[in-house]
């Protein structure tokens, strides 16, 4: 049944009608035409999704009243879907069962996402409105039950609600590989000085100093880390003539977007960031928390964007000297802005801005900037900018010593010097997937470097994801 076109694997289930069209098996035939296509195109004939969808659901589903009427809301891994494709679940509602169809759309807001066109698994929000149920008869449900025809998933259920007001959490999307504890110990103490007053950090894999570091701070009560294990494998059983790839293999980063959005149902305050360990976001004149609740007072103010500046520290923070943290180098190169956002208000949230507010909020400039101290600052030529800005607000020789009492509390009096060897070999590895325009599934893809260079710690909590 299945014919070859050129080097495209194409199959199809006659009773199904599904095409899995896979360009990145086809690629000669792109850059000869110079066409670019989505890797992966659907065709099914049945809208109703079943057993041989290959997806894989984050175990936990969320019930959120953060909408007018209530929504259930499932996040998975998927190929792409239209929106008239649905999947049947069944919920308990006060010992009642109920039936619900839930559709999906891409977090990117398209499908495939054009950063990751060579991904065959995007990011997926699946909703239902649970319409005539009020908000009392709602209480019953703790659990749901999607039905692919004869196989059936269950997840548990948990309430979102609007957050509270007072608080600031910052989420850290999924690290894997990570090695940079200089850049956390700034980067937690930073924030904090800024009126942070709780971290969520997804976790995949770090080197042990990046582990201990991170449960230090989760013992101080001030760090949530929330697990982010490999997706693990498709069931064989149910795709035993398909040739589909892993979801490891094919995911863009880890899935990142779709930790981001969690973290925001996750977060318990009002008001939220997404960034990297690299990163920290101040404001002109005053302290950040001020400065944000303030500016988010009109009613129509969803979330504050605030602009990339790219920051270098003379010395470098990886020499465990942080001195040069109190006059930071700006540099002039421009990067993409990062948000301050009102987790009660925002919808679906991308890395860069807030793709859909829930009502009709929007995002303002910010008087800010997103200080971005990537450890390309050293390395890549960029003229030097004076500007008004600094980390911390006042006495930065005192947020200087927590820094190194921290880590000594943590290391013992004999810092572990940083290795650079495990950036760079990343980096190294991220260039040749660039390179060979493949998906940009790195925990997969640079298994083989990384592994090898020292003792990774994985997250291996079974259950998260689950098929
Ligand atoms: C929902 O609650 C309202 C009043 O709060 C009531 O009038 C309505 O009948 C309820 N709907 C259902 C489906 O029970
Ligand atoms: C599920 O249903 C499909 C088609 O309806 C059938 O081919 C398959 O054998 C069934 N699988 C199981 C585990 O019952
Ligand atoms: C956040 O959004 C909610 C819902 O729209 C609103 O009630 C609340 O006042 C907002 N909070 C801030 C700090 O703007
Ligand atoms: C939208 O914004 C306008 C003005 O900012 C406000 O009057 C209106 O109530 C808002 N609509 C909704 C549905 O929130
Ligand atoms: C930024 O600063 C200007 C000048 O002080 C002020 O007019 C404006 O409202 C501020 N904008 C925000 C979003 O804070
Ligand atoms: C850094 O790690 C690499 C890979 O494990 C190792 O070969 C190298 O000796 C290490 N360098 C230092 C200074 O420890």
């Amino acid at each position: 049944m299945g014919v070859p076109v050129k080097s495209c694997l194409i199959i199809i289930i006659t009773n199904l009608l599904i095409a899995l069209y896979f360009l990145s098996a086809c690629r000669k035939g792109v850059t000869e035409t110079g066409f670019v296509a989505p890797t992966v195109l659907q065709i099914r004939e049945k809208l109703e999704i079943d057993e041989n969808f290959p997806i894989v659901f984050y175990s936990t589903a969320y019930l959120d009243y953060r909408y007018k009427i209530p929504r259930l809301r499932v996040f998975a891994m998927n190929p792409c879907v239209t929106h008239k494709e649905y999947m049947s679940a069944e919920i308990g509602l006060n010992q009642k069962k109920k039936k619900v169809k839930l559709r999906g759309e891409p977090t990117e807001g398209e499908c495939p996402w054009h950063w990751a066109t060579q991904c065959f698994y995007n990011s997926y929000i699946w909703t239902a409105e649970l319409g005539e149920a009020n908000g009392t008869e709602m209480v019953g449900i703790d659990q749901i039950t999607i039905h692919l025809n004869n196989r059936t998933i269950s997840l548990k259920v948990q309430e979102v609600h609007p957050k509270r007001k007072g608080g600031f959490t910052v989420c850290v999307q999924p690290v894997y590989w990570y090695s940079e504890y200089h850049n956390i110990a700034l980067f937690i103490e930073t924030w904090r000085s800024q009126g942070v007053t709780r971290f969520i950090v997804y976790y995949h894999s770090s080197t042990t100093q990046v582990r201990n570091l991170l449960e230090y701070y989760r013992n101080l009560g001030i760090l949530r880390l929330r697990p982010w294990p490999s997706f693990g494998r498709l069931p064989t059983r149910l795709f035993p003539n398909l040739k589909l790839p892993s979801f490891d293999s094919s995911t863009y980063r880890v899935g990142h977007t779709l930790a981001q959005n969690l973290c925001a149902l996750e977060m318990k305050t009002e008001i939220g960031a997404i960034a990297d360990f690299d990163e920290v976001m101040v404001a002109d004149k005053e302290m950040l928390i001020n400065y944000v609740e303030e500016a988010m007072k009109p009613d129509e103010v969803g979330a504050l964007s605030f602009s990339h500046l790219l920051v270098k520290f003379e010395p470098k923070i990886s020499t465990m000297d942080f001195h040069g943290v109190v006059k930071p180098v700006f540099l002039d190169r421009n990067g993409p802005p990062k948000t301050i956002f009102n987790s009660s208000a925002v919808d679906i949230i991308v890395t860069h801005s807030i793709r859909r507010f829930i009502g009709n909020e929007t995002t303002i400039r910010a008087n800010g900037s997103l200080l971005h101290y990537r450890h390309n600052s050293y390395t890549d030529p960029a003229k030097e900018v004076q500007k008004p800005y600094s980390l911390f607000t006042s006495y930065p020789n005192l947020h200087i010593k927590r820094i190194q009492k921290t880590l000594r509390k943590v290391f013992g009096s004999s810092i572990p010097p940083y290795n650079s060897t495990y950036l760079h070999v990343l980096n190294q590895c991220i260039t040749k997937i660039v390179g060979e325009g493949k998906c940009r599934s790195t925990v997969e893809y640079c298994k083989q470097w990384m592994e090898p260079l020292t003792d990774w710690v994985y997250d291996t909590t079974e259950g998260i994801f689950v098929v």
